[in-house]
């Protein structure tokens, strides 16, 4: 067990609360400031602002040992403190670090030696710039550690608690050894390193991550112009002990707060340092190229999309969450009502609200797809895995499923009597659909 200590935490987002609940169940004590009064409402009452699995009981568990604030003074009485602001892309594409610097302008002067922790994902050199901006401000006693995060929404309690690595850059040895005792009880390889490494191998990491993703999506379109199925490709390779399973799964390109975000700083990082990043610039555009490639296959199946009824299944990110940041489900959904389609969307906990405006959201998948032309599979939730029902079938327009996350077996869905399409996998182009749902297809042709 670590020894306690006071921890302060700026933001009180997926990072922040996070890094709060799971220091203190630690054994620290914890003080999380946000400066949005609702959130720090609802915390105070356990409501959570978010939906993360484990972390309302990770947060209760712990509430004699957390305490939520809106004023930075509380934090004077921190050993550490954390900053887990967001950092968001600008229209350059750099990270925007306004909400970092007013979080710096809020720190508590206090006289002890104190540790400000970088969490929050920020470019290379940030480190160097906020330890000037110290020294600038006389804050001569409080030390720099640059400790990235590498939680996954879905899991972050669990990847807290368990990481792979504790990556810790510092400028003193000292602030770095403190630190790294804030995470005793937590049995994982520490990578003790200087800031401007620290800050990179979580930019580096993500980008591979990124990579693995845009490179077995395009494996995928080669398997469709080729007749291979990208499944069977990607557990081929997933055994090679060189190359390893994960991220390998074919699909309709990844979202989140975090990659696509990432990836521009880090283009944008390089780009500014007088360097092209080719093969980042290619893993972006084949991404974004992934989202829209739905739009023909449905093209492919039910021609003009104009007055069709498509449902969204999924609508998060990614299964876990209800974050919808840069979530595939809202470029999809946008590129659908620029068609002139009618599109109707349902999810088990995101909300997207005026995100997905002239979206009509169902409480059931039986709702949202009834009638509907097409049903497509646009987050991986299991809720999803048994689509290809019999209830589903009668209650659609056309029988079609155009699966984003290869979630469904292509030959039960055929088999139920649908037209399915995977990514990556065999699909008949010419695929045809039962004889009443032909007729409403000539219906509309004449139309
Ligand atoms: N979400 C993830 O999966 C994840 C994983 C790893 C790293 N990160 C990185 O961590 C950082 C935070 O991400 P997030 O998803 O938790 O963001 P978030 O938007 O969910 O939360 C940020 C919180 O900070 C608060 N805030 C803003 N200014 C503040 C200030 N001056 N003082 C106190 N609070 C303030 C906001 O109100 C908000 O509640 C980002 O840099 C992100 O890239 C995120």
């Amino acid at each position: 067990m670590a020894e306690s200590r006071t921890i302060g935490i700026f933001g009180a987002g997926w990072v922040g609360l996070v890094t709060g609940g799971c220091f203190a169940e630690l054994g620290h004590q914890v003080i999380v400031r946000d400066v949005v009064p609702e959130r720090i409402d609802a915390l105070e009452t356990g409501r959570m602002p978010f939906h993360e699995p484990g972390l309302p009981e990770v947060l209760e568990r712990n509430r004699a040992r957390i305490r939520y604030t809106l004023d930075a003074r509380e934090l004077t009485e921190a050993d550490a403190l954390f900053i887990c602001v967001q950092t968001p892309p600008t229209y350059s594409g750099d990270a925007d670090l306004s909400y970092v610097w007013t979080a710096l302008d809020d720190l508590p002067r206090v006289e002890r030696r104190q540790v400000l922790v970088m969490k929050s994902t920020v470019p290379v050199g940030t480190g160097e710039k906020v330890r000037a901006a110290l020294e600038g401000r006389g804050l001569i006693n409080v030390g720099y550690v640059s400790n990235p995060e590498f939680l996954s929404e879905g899991r972050a309690v669990q990847d807290f608690l368990d990481p792979d690595r504790i990556v810790i850059g510092a400028f003193a040895d000292e602030d770095a050894s403190a630190v790294e005792a804030l995470y005793g009880g937590i049995e994982t390889p520490v990578v003790r390193t200087d800031v401007a490494s620290a800050e990179m191998i979580k930019l580096a990491a993500n980008a591979f991550l990124m990579t693995r993703i845009s490179f077995i999506n395009e494996i995928a379109n080669v398997c469709e112009a080729v007749g291979a199925d990208v499944v069977e490709v990607a557990r081929g390779i997933g055994y090679d002990h060189r190359l390893g399973p994960h991220f390998l799964r074919a699909g309709i390109g990844y979202g989140g707060s975090c990659f696509p975000k990432d990836s521009l700083a880090l283009k944008q990082l390089a780009s500014n340092s007088g360097y092209h990043f080719q093969l980042l610039a290619a893993v972006i555009e084949v991404n974004e190229l992934q989202k829209r490639r739905v739009i023909q296959k449905l093209q492919k199946h039910i021609g003009k999309l104009r007055g069709k009824k498509v449902a969204l299944l999924g609508l998060a990110f990614k299964a876990g969450t209800d974050d919808l940041r840069e979530a595939p489900s809202l470029v999809l959904a946008s590129r659908l009502l620029a068609e002139g389609a009618e599109v109707r969307a349902w999810d088990p906990v995101a909300r997207p609200g005026e995100l997905m405006k002239g979206a009509v959201l169902y409480d059931t998948v039986l709702e949202a797809v009834r009638g509907a032309d097409a049903a497509v599979i646009v987050t991986e939730w299991d809720e999803l895995r048994g689509l290809a029902s019999k209830d589903v079938h009668e209650a659609m327009a056309r029988p079609l499923i155009i699966d984003g996350r290869n979630l469904l077996d292509p030959a039960q869905a055929r088999a139920a009597g649908f037209a399915y399409e995977g990514i990556g996998r065999p699909t008949s182009p010419t695929e045809v659909l039962p004889e009443t749902h032909e007729r409403d297809l000539e219906a509309e042709l004449n139309r």
